[in-house]
């Protein structure tokens, strides 16, 4: 990557960054999925180069493990660390209470393993993503391939129900063919707007068989880190009830990771 970084990628950046400061030798580290979460595995491969930083890691998708790989992070499944002292991931929408959407990469099965196998749960996004109610973003679900169109039908059916705003409903695509998970399964975004009450929508959604599990990160979430284009980054911790501001340096931007194709 180089050149000038816009406003969005910078806020992402200096959450990934302020993050990375989380992470101690030794630890058992869950590393999400995206374009955050990809720079706070750029930050920590840059801590394993010049600091000696040692610590393994259990990345949530197969894109993150190649990444994390290429950078020189010793890389483990969950079933080899066992228990994570902590996950950072990013989010598509968080709310005051620190609930999330998650899965706009279609990674959040292993997110949501890997996270709730954590002591702790760090959240980088920018401040696009902090929303007042949860729903603007289409809801992931990931549904397995097995009569996929009955699970489709059922989740609608139910939707009837739910204090939700809008009910539509489309499988995700990677151009013609069905976009696949990780898992081998597929992915039913709800385009719901609004919802009202997510702790059910998400009990209700996991009662259907064909779902595996749906986006909605609820009482997971521990931190979250908001970034700004400005370098500041807001902390919020949900179990203290504390919100505090630090703020990030940038380097040279042209040498940000120059060594890295993007
Ligand atoms: C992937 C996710 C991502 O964390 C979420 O989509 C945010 O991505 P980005 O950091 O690129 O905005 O849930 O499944």
């Amino acid at each position: 990557m180089s050149g000038e970084l816009s406003p969005i990628d910078k806020a992402k950046y200096v959450a990934a960054r302020r993050a990375a400061d989380l992470v101690e030798d030794g630890m058992r580290v869950g590393l999400g999925t995206g374009s955050t979460a990809a720079w706070l595995v750029r930050c920590l491969g840059e801590m394993v180069r010049d600091d000696g930083l040692k610590f393994r890691a259990v990345p949530t998708s197969t894109r993150t493990a190649e990444l994390a790989r290429e950078v020189g992070i010793e890389v483990v499944t969950l079933d080899e660390a066992r228990w994570l002292d902590i996950t950072i991931d990013g989010a598509d929408e968080v709310d005051d209470d620190l609930a999330l959407i998650k899965g706009g990469g279609g990674a959040l099965l292993q997110e949501k393993i890997v996270a709730t196998a954590s002591d702790q749960m760090v959240v980088i996004a920018d401040a696009a993503k902090q929303v007042d109610t949860l729903g603007a973003f289409p809801l992931p679900v990931e549904v397995i391939p097995f009569g996929m169109q009955a699970t489709r039908a059922l989740i609608e059916e139910m939707l009837v129900s739910m204090d939700v705003m809008g009910r539509d409903t489309a499988w995700r695509m990677n151009g013609d063919t069905f976009f696949v998970t990780d898992e081998g399964n597929r992915i039913l975004d709800l385009d719901l707007k609004r919802i009202g009450n997510p702790r059910q929508l998400s009990m209700v959604l996991n009662q259907i068989p064909g779902v595996v599990e749906n986006g909605l990160f609820i009482d997971i979430c521990d931190q979250l880190l908001v970034g700004y284009g400005d370098g500041r980054v807001e902390l919020r911790d949900i179990n203290a009830g504390t919100v505090s501001e630090d703020r990030v340096t940038f380097v040279d931007e042209e040498n940000l990771f120059s060594d890295l194709n993007d």
